[in-house]
C-alpha cells in the first residue's frame, strides 16, 4: 500500500483525482445494461394480458379467462401457472448464465461480458417478436435470460470499479436507474401497443427490446475495461494509464498500488468458488446471499410484474389499471434519483432503515384496506376514494423501495467483496436474486389466491426482519475505497472475527496513513 500524506474519511482514504467527464460517460453507457433487465420486467405483465397473445400461445388460459364469469372471488381470478411460467422462465436462464458470466468477466474482462449480454439479448428480442410457435417463444425467452444474466453480473461490478470512491454509490445506482427507466418505458409501450387493432401489438412490445440491447452492445464496444480488470489480467501499465485517464490526474500511485496489492492477493487464489466458501469470506458470502433474497422478499415484483393485474383485481377498470402501473413506474424512477443524490452523503444504512420502515407501514395500510373491503371471501369493490388511497399507499411503498432496497440491493453486494471473490460474489448475488424473482413471479398469483390480503402482511413481516438485520449486521460502506473494504469488516462487532489481520490492505501501516 502506498503510504503517507493520506487522509482518512468515513473509514477510507481519499485518493488523488476527481470525477472526470470520461468516467461519468463510461458509467452512464455501462448502466444502460440495466435497461435490458428493466424492459423485460415491465413488458411481460402487459403482454400476457393481451388477448391476441394469449389466444395464440396459451389458448387454454385464454378460454378460461373468457368463460370466467361465475367466479366472484377476486383473489383467484388470474391464477394460472402456465402463464406465469412465461414471465418467470427468463429468470431461471439468467440464474444459470450468471455463473458463466462470472468466469468470462474474470478471465476476459467486464467489457466482453457486457458485449455478450447485448448481443444475445438482441437476438433473443428479435426472435421473441417474430415467434410463430411456443418453442421459438421459449427459446427466445431463454436467450433474453442469458443476456440479463451476463448484464446483471458484469455491469454492477464495472460501475463499482470505475467509479471514484466519493461518488461510487451514485454512479453504481445508474444501473438501478436504467432498470427503472426500462420498466417505465415498457409500461408506456404496452399502454400504446395494447390499443393496436390487428392482434400484433404484443410483437411490437417484445421486439422493441432490441433497442436497449443495441444501446448496450454499442456502448460495450466503445467502453474501456476497468483498471482493476486490466491489472487482474496482467496489463498493469495499461491499467495505470486508464486510471490516470478516468481520474483525470497523473498522480494515481496510491490507488494503483492498492489495485496491485488487491490483485496479488487475488492471484494467490486458484479457485474463486472454493475460496468464497472459506471462513474469512463468510461475511461477504452471507451478505451476497441475503441482500438479493431480502430484496425480492420486499414483494416489489408483485407490483412490477403484476401491477395491472393487481389493480384490476382491486376493481380498477382496464385503462385505470394500466395508468396506475405507469404511475408507480414513474414514482420508481423519480425516487431512484433521490437515492442517487443522497447515498454518498447520508450512507447506505439510513436509506435501508427509513425505506424499510416506510414499506412496512404502507404494506400494512394496503393489507388492512383490502381486508376490510374484500375480507376472506374475496368479494367486494373499492369506492373511488378508497381506490385512490390504495394507489397512494402503493406509491409510498414503491417510493421507499426505490430509494432503498432497489438500488442498494445491487450496490452493496458489488462493493463489499475483495477482488479475488468479487466476480463470484456478484454471480451469487445475481443468481439468488434471479431465483427469488422467479419464485415470486411464479408464485404470486397463487399466493394471492390463498393468502388473500394476508399476502401484504406476509411481505411486511419480511421487510421487518430485513430492516432489523441491516441495522445490526450491515456495516456502512459509504466513502470507503473498494479495495479497502476489509477494514470495514474487520472493525465490525460481529463480522470482525472472520477477517484475518493480513487481509486488511496496509494493516501494518494503517496508523501511519491516518493524518
Ligand atoms: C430488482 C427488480 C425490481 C426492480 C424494480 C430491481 O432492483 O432487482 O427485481 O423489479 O428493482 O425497480
Amino acid at each position: 500500500m502506498a503510504g503517507g500524506g493520506i487522509s482518512v474519511q468515513g473509514g477510507g482514504r481519499n485518493y488523488e483525482g476527481g470525477v472526470t467527464v470520461f468516467v461519468v460517460f463510461a458509467c452512464v453507457a455501462a448502466a444502460t445494461g440495466g435497461l435490458l433487465f428493466g424492459y423485460d420486467i415491465g413488458i411481460s405483465g402487459g403482454v400476457t394480458s393481451m388477448e391476441s397473445f394469449l389466444s395464440k400461445f396459451f389458448p387454454s388460459v385464454y378460454h378460461k379467462m373468457k368463460n370466467e364469469t361465475a367466479d366472484q372471488n377476486q383473489y383467484c381470478k388470474f391464477d394460472s401457472q402456465l402463464l406465469t411460467l412465461f414471465t418467470s422462465s427468463l429468470y431461471i436462464a439468467a440464474l444459470v448464465a450468471s455463473f458463466f458470466a462470472s468466469s468470462v468477466t474474470r478471465r476476459f474482462g467486464r467489457k466482453i461480458s457486457m458485449l455478450v449480454a447485448g448481443l444475445v439479448f438482441f437476438i433473443g428480442s428479435i426472435l421473441n417478436g417474430i415467434a410463430i410457435n411456443i418453442i421459438i417463444l421459449i427459446i427466445s425467452r431463454l436467450l433474453l435470460g442469458v443476456g440479463v444474466g451476463f448484464a446483471n453480473q458484469s455491469v454492477p461490478v464495472y460501475l463499482a470499479e470505475m467509479a471514484p470512491t466519493k461518488i461510487r454509490g451514485a454512479l453504481n445506482m445508474g444501473f438501478q436507474m436504467a432498470i427503472t427507466i426500462g420498466i417505465l418505458v415498457a409500461g408506456l409501450v404496452n399502454f400504446g401497443t395494447a390499443k393496436i387493432k390487428g392482434g400484433y401489438g404484443w410483437r411490437i412490445s417484445l421486439a422493441l427490446a432490441a433497442i436497449p440491447s443495441l444501446i448496450m452492445t454499442v456502448s460495450a464496444i466503445f467502453l474501456p475495461d476497468t483498471p482493476n480488470s486490466m491489472v487482474e489480467r496482467g496489463h498493469p501499465e495499461k491499467a495505470r494509464k486508464m486510471l490516470q485517464k478516468i481520474r483525470g490526474t497523473d498522480n494515481v500511485n496510491d490507488e494503483f498500488q492498492d489495485l496491485v496489492d488487491a490483485t496479488e492477493a487475488a492471484h494467490k487464489v486458484e479457485n474463486q468458488w472454493g475460496n468464497i466458501m472459506q471462513p474469512r469470506y463468510r461475511p461477504q458470502l452471507i451478505i451476497c446471499v441475503l441482500i438479493p433474497f431480502f430484496q425480492q422478499l420486499t414483494g416489489i415484483n408483485v407490483i412490477m410484474f403484476y401491477a395491472p393485474v393487481l389493480f384490476k383485481t382491486l376493481g380498477f377498470g382496464d385503462e385505470a389499471s394500466l395508468m396506475s402501473a405507469v404511475i408507480t413506474g414513474g414514482v420508481n424512477v423519480v425516487c431512484t434519483v433521490v437515492s442517487m443524490v443522497v447515498v454518498d452523503k447520508f450512507g447506505r444504512k439510513v436509506l435501508f432503515l427509513e425505506g424499510g420502515l416506510q414499506m412496512v407501514l404502507c404494506q400494512i395500510a394496503v393489507g388492512v384496506m383490502i381486508a376490510l373491503q374484500f375480507g376472506l371471501s374475496g368479494q367486494g369493490t373499492f369506492t373511488k376514494a378508497e381506490a385512490n388511497w390504495v394507489l397512494v399507499f402503493i406509491c409510498g411503498y414503491v417510493a421507499a423501495f426505490a430509494w432503498s432496497w432497489g438500488p442498494l440491493g445491487w450496490l452493496v453486494p458489488s462493493e463489499i467483496c475483495p477482488l479475488e471473490i468479487r466476480s463470484a460474489g456478484q454471480a451469487i448475488n445475481v443468481s439468488v436474486n434471479m431465483f427469488f424473482t422467479f419464485l415470486i413471479g411464479q408464485g404470486f398469483l397463487t399466493m394471492l389466491c390463498h393468502l388473500k390480503f394476508g399476502l401484504f402482511f406476509f411481505f411486511a413481516g419480511w421487510v421487518t426482519v430485513m430492516t432489523i438485520f441491516v441495522s445490526f449486521f450491515l456495516p456502512e460502506t459509504k466513502n470507503v475505497p473498494i479495495e479497502e473494504m476489509n477494514r470495514v469488516w474487520k472493525a465490525h462487532w460481529f463480522w470482525g472475527k472472520y477477517i484475518p489481520d493480513e487481509a486488511v490492505i496496509g494493516h501494518d501501516k494503517h496508523d501511519k496513513a491516518v493524518v
